[in-house]
Protein backbone atom coordinates (compact mmCIF):
# COMPACT_ATOMS: atom_id res chain seq x y z
CA UNK A 1 0.00 0.00 0.00
CA UNK A 2 1.37 3.61 -1.27
CA UNK A 3 1.98 6.26 1.74
CA UNK A 4 2.75 9.73 1.26
CA UNK A 5 6.00 9.67 1.97
CA UNK A 6 6.79 6.67 -1.32
CA UNK A 7 6.91 8.75 -4.34
CA UNK A 8 8.86 7.78 -7.24
CA UNK A 9 10.29 11.66 -8.69
CA UNK A 10 11.13 11.62 -12.09
CA UNK A 11 13.19 14.36 -13.66
CA UNK A 12 11.68 16.56 -16.16
CA UNK A 13 13.57 16.01 -19.41
CA UNK A 14 12.41 19.29 -20.57
CA UNK A 15 10.50 22.21 -18.72
CA UNK A 16 9.33 24.91 -20.28
CA UNK A 17 11.31 27.50 -21.13
CA UNK A 18 10.97 30.28 -18.26
CA UNK A 19 9.77 32.99 -21.41
CA UNK A 20 7.07 30.90 -22.07
CA UNK A 21 5.86 30.13 -18.47
CA UNK A 22 6.34 33.93 -17.69
CA UNK A 23 3.41 34.74 -20.62
CA UNK A 24 1.67 32.23 -19.49
CA UNK A 25 1.40 33.34 -16.22
CA UNK A 26 0.79 36.53 -16.96
CA UNK A 27 -2.47 35.90 -18.41
CA UNK A 28 -3.63 32.50 -17.73
CA UNK A 29 -7.72 32.74 -17.73
CA UNK A 30 -9.05 29.21 -16.52
CA UNK A 31 -8.23 25.88 -16.85
CA UNK A 32 -6.58 26.44 -20.58
CA UNK A 33 -2.64 26.13 -19.34
CA UNK A 34 -1.24 23.68 -17.52
CA UNK A 35 1.95 23.21 -15.66
CA UNK A 36 5.20 20.49 -16.02
CA UNK A 37 4.32 17.51 -14.18
CA UNK A 38 1.55 15.50 -12.54
CA UNK A 39 1.46 12.93 -10.02
CA UNK A 40 -0.73 9.31 -10.80
CA UNK A 41 -0.56 6.28 -8.37
CA UNK A 42 -2.23 3.03 -9.27
CA UNK A 43 -5.11 0.95 -7.68
CA UNK A 44 -5.64 -3.02 -8.11
CA UNK A 45 -7.89 -5.40 -6.08
CA UNK A 46 -4.43 -7.07 -4.85
CA UNK A 47 -2.04 -4.71 -4.15
CA UNK A 48 -4.71 -1.74 -3.50
CA UNK A 49 -2.96 1.81 -3.88
CA UNK A 50 0.95 1.36 -5.30
CA UNK A 51 3.14 2.99 -7.51
CA UNK A 52 3.19 6.53 -6.46
CA UNK A 53 5.04 8.96 -9.53
CA UNK A 54 5.64 12.47 -10.05
CA UNK A 55 7.45 13.17 -13.03
CA UNK A 56 6.49 15.18 -16.41
CA UNK A 57 3.08 16.04 -17.45
CA UNK A 58 2.25 13.94 -20.65
CA UNK A 59 -0.63 11.68 -22.31
CA UNK A 60 -1.65 8.67 -20.41
CA UNK A 61 -1.82 5.47 -21.97
CA UNK A 62 -5.63 3.96 -21.53
CA UNK A 63 -7.19 0.68 -22.88
CA UNK A 64 -9.91 1.44 -25.88
CA UNK A 65 -12.08 -1.04 -23.42
CA UNK A 66 -11.39 0.94 -20.22
CA UNK A 67 -14.27 1.38 -18.51
CA UNK A 68 -13.90 5.25 -17.95
CA UNK A 69 -14.20 5.63 -21.92
CA UNK A 70 -17.30 3.47 -21.82
CA UNK A 71 -19.20 3.60 -19.03
CA UNK A 72 -18.10 7.41 -17.28
CA UNK A 73 -16.70 5.52 -13.96
CA UNK A 74 -14.66 8.72 -13.16
CA UNK A 75 -14.38 11.46 -10.06
CA UNK A 76 -12.39 14.62 -9.64
CA UNK A 77 -12.32 17.31 -7.38
CA UNK A 78 -10.75 21.32 -7.74
CA UNK A 79 -8.74 23.20 -5.22
CA UNK A 80 -6.64 26.32 -5.49
CA UNK A 81 -2.68 26.52 -3.82
CA UNK A 82 -2.22 30.36 -3.18
CA UNK A 83 0.80 32.41 -2.94
CA UNK A 84 1.25 34.32 0.49
CA UNK A 85 1.97 37.46 0.91
CA UNK A 86 5.45 36.08 2.62
CA UNK A 87 6.04 34.00 -0.47
CA UNK A 88 4.64 30.83 1.07
CA UNK A 89 2.21 28.40 -0.65
CA UNK A 90 -1.31 27.88 1.31
CA UNK A 91 -4.08 25.47 0.16
CA UNK A 92 -7.60 26.25 1.42
CA UNK A 93 -9.07 23.38 3.35
CA UNK A 94 -7.50 20.32 1.55
CA UNK A 95 -8.64 17.86 4.14
CA UNK A 96 -12.65 19.04 2.59
CA UNK A 97 -11.50 18.24 -0.79
CA UNK A 98 -9.91 14.60 0.28
CA UNK A 99 -13.49 13.63 2.50
CA UNK A 100 -15.24 15.10 -0.34
CA UNK A 101 -13.24 12.88 -2.86
CA UNK A 102 -14.29 9.33 -0.97
CA UNK A 103 -17.78 10.71 -0.80
CA UNK A 104 -17.78 10.65 -4.32
CA UNK A 105 -15.61 7.54 -4.58
CA UNK A 106 -18.79 5.76 -2.37
CA UNK A 107 -21.05 6.87 -4.79
CA UNK A 108 -19.60 5.73 -8.19
CA UNK A 109 -18.36 2.48 -6.41
CA UNK A 110 -14.89 3.38 -6.46
CA UNK A 111 -12.23 2.61 -4.13
CA UNK A 112 -10.97 5.40 -1.51
CA UNK A 113 -7.96 7.10 -1.28
CA UNK A 114 -6.01 7.64 1.98
CA UNK A 115 -6.33 11.38 2.87
CA UNK A 116 -2.64 11.62 3.68
CA UNK A 117 -2.06 10.41 0.03
CA UNK A 118 -4.59 12.93 -1.41
CA UNK A 119 -2.75 15.89 0.46
CA UNK A 120 0.35 14.10 -0.03
CA UNK A 121 -0.03 14.13 -3.95
CA UNK A 122 -0.68 17.87 -3.47
CA UNK A 123 2.33 18.89 -1.90
CA UNK A 124 4.54 16.70 -3.97
CA UNK A 125 2.89 18.37 -7.49
CA UNK A 126 2.86 22.22 -6.10
CA UNK A 127 6.61 21.60 -4.77
CA UNK A 128 7.34 20.23 -8.00
CA UNK A 129 5.22 22.95 -9.96
CA UNK A 130 6.20 26.10 -7.98
CA UNK A 131 7.13 28.39 -10.54
CA UNK A 132 4.23 27.84 -11.96
CA UNK A 133 1.64 30.85 -9.56
CA UNK A 134 0.37 33.20 -11.86
CA UNK A 135 1.68 36.95 -11.56
CA UNK A 136 -1.87 38.09 -12.25
CA UNK A 137 -4.20 39.69 -9.23
CA UNK A 138 -6.56 36.71 -7.68
CA UNK A 139 -4.14 34.41 -9.61
CA UNK A 140 -3.84 30.45 -8.04
CA UNK A 141 -2.40 27.59 -8.71
CA UNK A 142 -5.88 25.36 -9.59
CA UNK A 143 -5.24 21.99 -8.71
CA UNK A 144 -7.35 18.99 -10.29
CA UNK A 145 -7.18 15.85 -8.67
CA UNK A 146 -9.67 12.97 -10.53
CA UNK A 147 -9.44 9.34 -10.40
CA UNK A 148 -10.67 6.87 -13.32
CA UNK A 149 -11.20 3.43 -13.85
CA UNK A 150 -8.83 1.71 -15.85
CA UNK A 151 -9.60 -1.92 -15.98
CA UNK A 152 -9.98 -3.00 -19.75
CA UNK A 153 -13.67 -4.50 -19.60
CA UNK A 154 -16.81 -4.39 -21.17
CA UNK A 155 -19.37 -5.64 -18.17
CA UNK A 156 -21.39 -3.34 -16.27
CA UNK A 157 -19.79 -3.04 -13.00
CA UNK A 158 -17.39 -1.49 -11.10
CA UNK A 159 -14.02 -1.59 -12.60
CA UNK A 160 -11.05 -3.38 -10.74
CA UNK A 161 -8.56 -1.20 -11.51
CA UNK A 162 -8.33 2.38 -11.35
CA UNK A 163 -5.69 5.58 -11.55
CA UNK A 164 -5.71 8.94 -9.44
CA UNK A 165 -4.11 11.51 -11.34
CA UNK A 166 -3.13 15.33 -9.72
CA UNK A 167 -2.50 18.05 -12.93
CA UNK A 168 -2.17 21.94 -12.41
CA UNK A 169 -2.70 24.62 -13.66
CA UNK A 170 -2.60 28.35 -13.26
CA UNK A 171 -5.47 30.38 -13.17
CA UNK A 172 -7.02 34.06 -13.14
CA UNK A 173 -10.58 34.44 -13.22
CA UNK A 174 -13.21 32.23 -14.07
CA UNK A 175 -15.58 34.26 -15.49
CA UNK A 176 -14.09 36.85 -18.81
CA UNK A 177 -13.15 39.75 -16.66
CA UNK A 178 -14.84 43.23 -17.51
CA UNK A 179 -18.77 42.27 -16.47
CA UNK A 180 -19.47 43.90 -12.60
CA UNK A 181 -22.01 40.90 -12.81
CA UNK A 182 -22.54 37.56 -14.10
CA UNK A 183 -26.14 36.13 -16.29
CA UNK A 184 -27.90 33.36 -15.41
CA UNK A 185 -29.83 31.54 -17.32
CA UNK A 186 -32.67 29.11 -16.58
CA UNK A 187 -32.58 26.10 -17.89
CA UNK A 188 -35.20 23.36 -18.53
CA UNK A 189 -32.62 20.35 -18.42
CA UNK A 190 -32.52 18.83 -15.05
CA UNK A 191 -29.04 18.29 -13.64
CA UNK A 192 -29.82 15.66 -10.54
CA UNK A 193 -32.51 13.69 -9.41
CA UNK A 194 -32.90 12.56 -5.96
CA UNK A 195 -31.00 9.26 -5.72
CA UNK A 196 -28.74 10.50 -8.28
CA UNK A 197 -25.38 11.29 -8.61
CA UNK A 198 -25.63 15.26 -8.25
CA UNK A 199 -24.11 15.70 -4.84
CA UNK A 200 -21.13 13.44 -6.39
CA UNK A 201 -18.36 15.43 -8.48
CA UNK A 202 -18.26 13.04 -11.04
CA UNK A 203 -17.43 14.06 -14.79
CA UNK A 204 -21.06 12.62 -16.04
CA UNK A 205 -23.02 15.38 -14.19
CA UNK A 206 -21.06 17.38 -16.18
CA UNK A 207 -21.48 16.08 -19.23
CA UNK A 208 -25.21 16.15 -18.70
CA UNK A 209 -24.52 19.94 -18.55
CA UNK A 210 -23.05 20.78 -21.63
CA UNK A 211 -26.15 20.88 -23.64
CA UNK A 212 -27.76 23.59 -21.01
CA UNK A 213 -24.65 25.30 -20.76
CA UNK A 214 -24.14 25.57 -24.55
CA UNK A 215 -27.84 26.77 -24.61
CA UNK A 216 -26.78 30.00 -21.69
CA UNK A 217 -23.85 30.61 -23.80
CA UNK A 218 -26.12 31.30 -27.28
CA UNK A 219 -28.53 33.41 -25.28
CA UNK A 220 -25.85 35.36 -24.37
CA UNK A 221 -25.55 34.26 -20.77
CA UNK A 222 -22.48 33.26 -18.18
CA UNK A 223 -24.02 30.60 -16.75
CA UNK A 224 -26.75 27.74 -16.65
CA UNK A 225 -28.97 27.44 -13.36
CA UNK A 226 -31.06 23.55 -12.97
CA UNK A 227 -34.21 23.54 -10.68
CA UNK A 228 -35.13 20.71 -8.98
CA UNK A 229 -36.27 17.34 -10.97
CA UNK A 230 -39.76 16.70 -9.60
CA UNK A 231 -41.37 19.84 -9.43
CA UNK A 232 -38.85 21.99 -11.58
CA UNK A 233 -39.45 25.06 -9.36
CA UNK A 234 -36.89 25.07 -6.32
CA UNK A 235 -33.48 26.65 -7.11
CA UNK A 236 -30.86 24.08 -6.52
CA UNK A 237 -27.28 24.86 -8.11
CA UNK A 238 -25.62 26.14 -10.76
CA UNK A 239 -23.22 24.40 -13.82
CA UNK A 240 -20.17 24.26 -11.39
CA UNK A 241 -21.10 26.94 -8.58
CA UNK A 242 -23.46 26.56 -5.22
CA UNK A 243 -25.85 30.04 -5.00
CA UNK A 244 -26.51 32.17 -2.14
CA UNK A 245 -29.22 34.93 -2.23
CA UNK A 246 -29.37 38.07 0.63
CA UNK A 247 -32.00 39.85 1.57
CA UNK A 248 -33.29 43.28 2.33
CA UNK A 249 -33.48 42.24 6.23
CA UNK A 250 -30.24 41.48 6.24
CA UNK A 251 -30.42 37.40 5.88
CA UNK A 252 -28.82 34.81 3.96
CA UNK A 253 -30.11 32.18 1.98
CA UNK A 254 -28.73 29.06 0.53
CA UNK A 255 -30.57 26.42 -1.05
CA UNK A 256 -30.43 23.14 1.48
CA UNK A 257 -27.68 19.86 0.87
CA UNK A 258 -30.67 17.63 -0.52
CA UNK A 259 -28.42 15.15 -2.36
CA UNK A 260 -29.04 16.51 -5.36
CA UNK A 261 -26.07 19.64 -4.61
CA UNK A 262 -22.76 19.24 -4.92
CA UNK A 263 -22.05 20.44 -0.90
CA UNK A 264 -19.48 23.48 -2.06
CA UNK A 265 -16.55 23.66 0.53
CA UNK A 266 -16.59 27.39 -0.54
CA UNK A 267 -20.36 27.19 0.39
CA UNK A 268 -19.64 25.46 3.66
CA UNK A 269 -16.67 28.08 4.59
CA UNK A 270 -19.27 31.56 3.65
CA UNK A 271 -22.23 29.87 5.90
CA UNK A 272 -19.65 29.71 8.91
CA UNK A 273 -17.89 33.74 8.32
CA UNK A 274 -22.00 34.93 7.22
CA UNK A 275 -22.93 33.56 10.93
CA UNK A 276 -20.09 34.56 12.47
CA UNK A 277 -20.65 37.76 11.18
CA UNK A 278 -24.02 37.76 13.21
CA UNK A 279 -26.26 37.07 10.05
CA UNK A 280 -28.94 35.08 10.19
CA UNK A 281 -28.14 32.33 7.49
CA UNK A 282 -31.01 29.94 5.87
CA UNK A 283 -30.21 26.68 4.15
CA UNK A 284 -33.71 25.81 2.91
CA UNK A 285 -35.31 25.60 -0.61
CA UNK A 286 -36.55 28.85 -2.37
CA UNK A 287 -38.30 28.87 -5.93
CA UNK A 288 -37.92 30.71 -8.78
CA UNK A 289 -41.09 32.36 -8.58
CA UNK A 290 -40.59 33.83 -4.98
CA UNK A 291 -36.74 34.46 -6.23
CA UNK A 292 -38.50 36.90 -9.27
CA UNK A 293 -40.99 38.51 -7.07
CA UNK A 294 -38.19 38.84 -4.27
CA UNK A 295 -36.23 40.66 -6.78
CA UNK A 296 -38.99 42.82 -8.33
CA UNK A 297 -40.24 43.74 -4.44
CA UNK A 298 -36.80 45.05 -3.48
CA UNK A 299 -36.59 42.11 -0.67
CA UNK A 300 -34.67 40.13 -2.37
CA UNK A 301 -31.09 42.55 -2.59
CA UNK A 302 -28.08 40.37 -3.77
CA UNK A 303 -27.31 36.88 -5.03
CA UNK A 304 -24.04 35.46 -5.81
CA UNK A 305 -22.54 32.49 -7.11
CA UNK A 306 -19.71 30.44 -4.80
CA UNK A 307 -17.20 27.72 -5.86
CA UNK A 308 -13.40 27.45 -6.04
CA UNK A 309 -13.27 28.41 -9.65
CA UNK A 310 -15.90 30.81 -9.24
CA UNK A 311 -14.30 32.21 -5.80
CA UNK A 312 -17.39 34.80 -5.09
CA UNK A 313 -19.36 36.33 -8.15
CA UNK A 314 -21.93 38.40 -8.05
CA UNK A 315 -25.37 37.70 -10.18
CA UNK A 316 -26.73 40.44 -11.81
CA UNK A 317 -29.18 38.92 -14.72
CA UNK A 318 -31.29 36.04 -14.70
CA UNK A 319 -33.33 34.74 -17.55
CA UNK A 320 -34.72 32.11 -19.05
CA UNK A 321 -37.10 31.43 -22.25
CA UNK A 322 -39.57 34.03 -22.00
CA UNK A 323 -38.52 36.39 -19.25
CA UNK A 324 -36.01 38.41 -17.68
CA UNK A 325 -35.34 40.04 -13.89
CA UNK A 326 -32.10 41.96 -12.54
CA UNK A 327 -31.13 41.86 -9.30
CA UNK A 328 -30.50 44.68 -7.55
CA UNK A 329 -28.44 47.49 -9.34
CA UNK A 330 -27.55 44.61 -11.54
CA UNK A 331 -23.88 45.29 -9.94
CA UNK A 332 -22.39 43.64 -7.20
CA UNK A 333 -23.50 44.05 -3.62
CA UNK A 334 -22.33 44.94 -0.42
CA UNK A 335 -22.67 41.58 1.43
CA UNK A 336 -20.95 39.88 -1.67
CA UNK A 337 -18.13 41.86 -1.78
CA UNK A 338 -17.53 41.90 2.11
CA UNK A 339 -17.88 38.21 2.16
CA UNK A 340 -15.79 37.31 -0.62
CA UNK A 341 -12.83 40.02 0.90
CA UNK A 342 -13.03 38.32 4.39
CA UNK A 343 -12.89 34.82 2.65
CA UNK A 344 -10.03 35.59 0.16
CA UNK A 345 -7.81 37.30 2.88
CA UNK A 346 -8.46 34.08 4.86
CA UNK A 347 -7.24 31.67 1.69
CA UNK A 348 -4.15 34.07 0.78
CA UNK A 349 -3.08 33.95 4.44
CA UNK A 350 -3.74 37.76 4.78
CA UNK A 351 -6.24 36.99 7.67
CA UNK A 352 -5.97 34.83 10.81
CA UNK A 353 -6.66 31.67 10.53
CA UNK A 354 -9.09 31.10 13.46
CA UNK A 355 -10.91 28.18 11.85
CA UNK A 356 -7.60 26.12 11.13
CA UNK A 357 -8.43 25.91 7.28
CA UNK A 358 -5.14 26.76 6.03
CA UNK A 359 -2.36 23.82 5.35
CA UNK A 360 0.96 25.92 4.39
CA UNK A 361 3.77 24.21 2.51
CA UNK A 362 6.22 26.03 3.24
N1 LIG B 1 -21.54 23.04 -7.51
C1 LIG B 1 -20.94 22.48 -8.58
C2 LIG B 1 -21.80 21.76 -9.56
C3 LIG B 1 -19.56 22.59 -8.74
O1 LIG B 1 -18.95 22.05 -9.79
C4 LIG B 1 -18.79 23.29 -7.79
C5 LIG B 1 -17.34 23.42 -7.93
O2 LIG B 1 -16.61 22.64 -7.46
C6 LIG B 1 -19.45 23.85 -6.68
C7 LIG B 1 -20.83 23.71 -6.59
C8 LIG B 1 -18.70 24.58 -5.62
O3 LIG B 1 -17.93 23.69 -4.85
P1 LIG B 1 -16.60 24.18 -4.14
O4 LIG B 1 -16.94 25.39 -3.38
O5 LIG B 1 -16.22 23.04 -3.25
O6 LIG B 1 -15.60 24.43 -5.20
C1 LIG C 1 -14.40 24.14 -9.23
O1 LIG C 1 -14.82 25.22 -8.87
O2 LIG C 1 -13.36 23.63 -8.81
C2 LIG C 1 -15.16 23.32 -10.16
O3 LIG C 1 -14.93 22.15 -10.22
C3 LIG C 1 -16.10 23.95 -11.05
C4 LIG C 1 -15.59 23.82 -12.42
C5 LIG C 1 -16.13 22.57 -13.02
C6 LIG C 1 -15.90 25.04 -13.16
Amino acid sequence: MATAAQFTRLPHPAPTAAADRAAVLADPGFGKCFSDHMVCIDWSEDKGWHNPVIGPRGPIALDPAASVLHYAQEIFEGLKAYRTADGGIALFRPEANAARFNASARRLAMPELPEDLFIGAIRELVAADSDWFPTVEGGSLYLRPFMIATEAFLGVRPAKEYKFLVIASPAGNYFKSGAPAVSIWISDYTRAAPGGTGAAKCGGNYAASLVPTAEAFANGHDQVLFLDAAEHKWIEELGGMNLFFVFSDGTLRTPALTGTILPGITRDSLLQLAREEGLTVQEDRYSLDQWRADAASGHLVETFACGTAAVVTPVGKVADRTSEFTIGSGGPGQLTQKLRARLVAIQRGEAPDTHGWVTRLG
